[in-house]
């Protein structure tokens, strides 16, 4: 199995969300295969098929820690810190992770939900008051989550700009040497500005993630680097992720026939739909970070050997027809088993409850306040980011 020819994974922009064919044909073909990476070096494997991405993000044979190693890669740099918990194995894993898990905790969310109701209505409010039409990743996509995340971590308003621009250019694919120097800028940069933030709480202790994560330092639960890394990684993704996520739900209810209109009708059925948009969405190009084994492991028929790096595709498992039939279908009634936006395994993303909490307020808003909601142009004229790691539409142009 090891002597098949790798195939090289361009991981090229797709129009619109349109499902990857490289992931649709691996799914089909080959669940386990070969493959090469534009940056990096060598070959490694790719898992896309539900059971077995489950099982390779389960298994304590396979190690995330891959600093420092000349790994396949999709992109010239590196996203996280070095220290980033991304890297971390259990237990240490389970150490950082147990620092910020009270601040993202169900309890946690169902005390935030309100205030983050408040900052969605008045940016609403605006909105009813603009000329038609709008664009609503200016308006609502972009800034909410960015509000809410300024909120969550105690990063004041002012500060709220800088941090998106960050992670623009962070979490991107840098596509030439120079957009690769201008992402590791912003890795010292953002770790200098969550230095500083974390100083003035520990002066200043507010009811925040910041002051959270100073504690835990102080106390010797995790390290300076390591609430560095966790901070930029929550800060910037807990926007970008969120930003995307929430603009693709929304021109997929906007563009499949009848979507708008039943959540219009049938409010109680926002926590499903957004399960399944989650499940829907294809929320990333390519892959995320690479596993590399440390013995032997067979992974369904292929023979991963010790010392071989592993990705799994998240985006490909959730589209995998063995578990979820017609799944390029959106179907809010869908049974089976949990999806895997938020990934599998320790390395299961820190804000699932809040990215949830956040499109279930959005959607559950918007379908009462802007009924009549729609894209304003035809949906091939929507411009879509290019260069980008996780996808999404520039602008989102709508009348109501
Ligand atoms: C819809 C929005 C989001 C999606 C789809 C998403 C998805 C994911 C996925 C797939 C992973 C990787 C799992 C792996 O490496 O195996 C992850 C990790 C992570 N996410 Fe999210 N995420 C979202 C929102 C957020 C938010 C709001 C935050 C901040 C509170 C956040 C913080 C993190 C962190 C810190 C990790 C690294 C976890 C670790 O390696 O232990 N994400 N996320």
């Amino acid at each position: 199995m090891n002597s098949e020819p790798a195939t090289l994974y361009h991981v090229d922009d797709l129009p619109a969300l349109d499902f990857d064919p490289f992931l649709r044909t691996s799914l089909r073909e080959a669940p386990v295969r070969r493959i090469r990476l534009p940056h990096g070096e060598g070959e490694c494997w790719l898992v896309t098929s539900y059971d077995l991405v489950r099982f390779v993000t389960s298994d304590r044979r396979f190690s995330r820690d891959i600093t420092g190693r000349p790994v396949p890669k999709m992109t010239r740099h590196a996203i996280p810190l070095d220290r980033a918990v991304s890297f971390v194995d259990p237990p240490g894993h389970a150490r950082v992770r147990a620092a910020v898990a009270p601040a993202f905790s169900s309890t946690a969310m169902d005390r935030l939900r309100p205030r983050v109701q408040e900052l969605l209505d008045a940016m609403v409010g605006r909105l009813l008051h603009r000329q038609q039409p709008a664009d609503l990743v200016r308006d609502i996509t972009s800034p909410f989550p960015l509000a809410v995340i300024g909120l969550v971590m105690g990063m004041p308003e002012s500060d709220q700009a800088q941090v998106r621009e960050w992670a623009d250019t962070l979490l991107s694919r840098a596509s030439d040497e120079q957009a690769a120097q201008r992402a590791e800028r912003v890795k010292q940069d953002s770790r200098a500005y969550f230095l500083r933030l974390a100083l003035l709480r520990r002066d200043d202790p507010r009811d925040d993630t910041m002051t959270t994560l100073v504690r835990a330092m102080d106390r010797g639960t995790i390290d300076e680097e390591e609430l560095l890394a966790l901070a930029t990684l929550i800060g910037l993704n807990g926007w970008h992720a969120v930003c995307n996520n929430a603009s693709n739900m929304l021109y997929a209810l906007l563009t499949t026939e009848g979507l708008w209109d039943r959540l219009c009708a049938e409010p109680h059925t926002v926590p499903q739909a957004v399960d399944e948009l989650l499940r829907w969405v294809p929320h990333k190009h390519g892959v995320g970070q690479p596993r590399i084994a440390t013995e032997n492991v067979r992974v369904g028929e292929a023979l991963v050997r010790e010392g071989e790096y592993v990705y799994v595709s998240y985006v490909a498992a959730n589209w995998d027809e063995r578990v979820y039939p017609q799944a390029g279908d959106i179907d809010f009634d869908r049974e089976g088993p949990r999806h895997l936006a938020f990934g599998n395994g320790p390395h299961f993303c820190v804000g699932p409850l809040l990215a949830r909490m956040e499109a279930e307020v959005l959607l559950s808003t918007l379908t009462a306040r802007l009924p009549t909601l729609r894209l304003s142009v035809p949906r091939d004229r929507i411009p879509w980011q290019t260069d980008i790691l996780i996808r999404g539409p520039r602008t989102l142009p709508v009348t109501w």
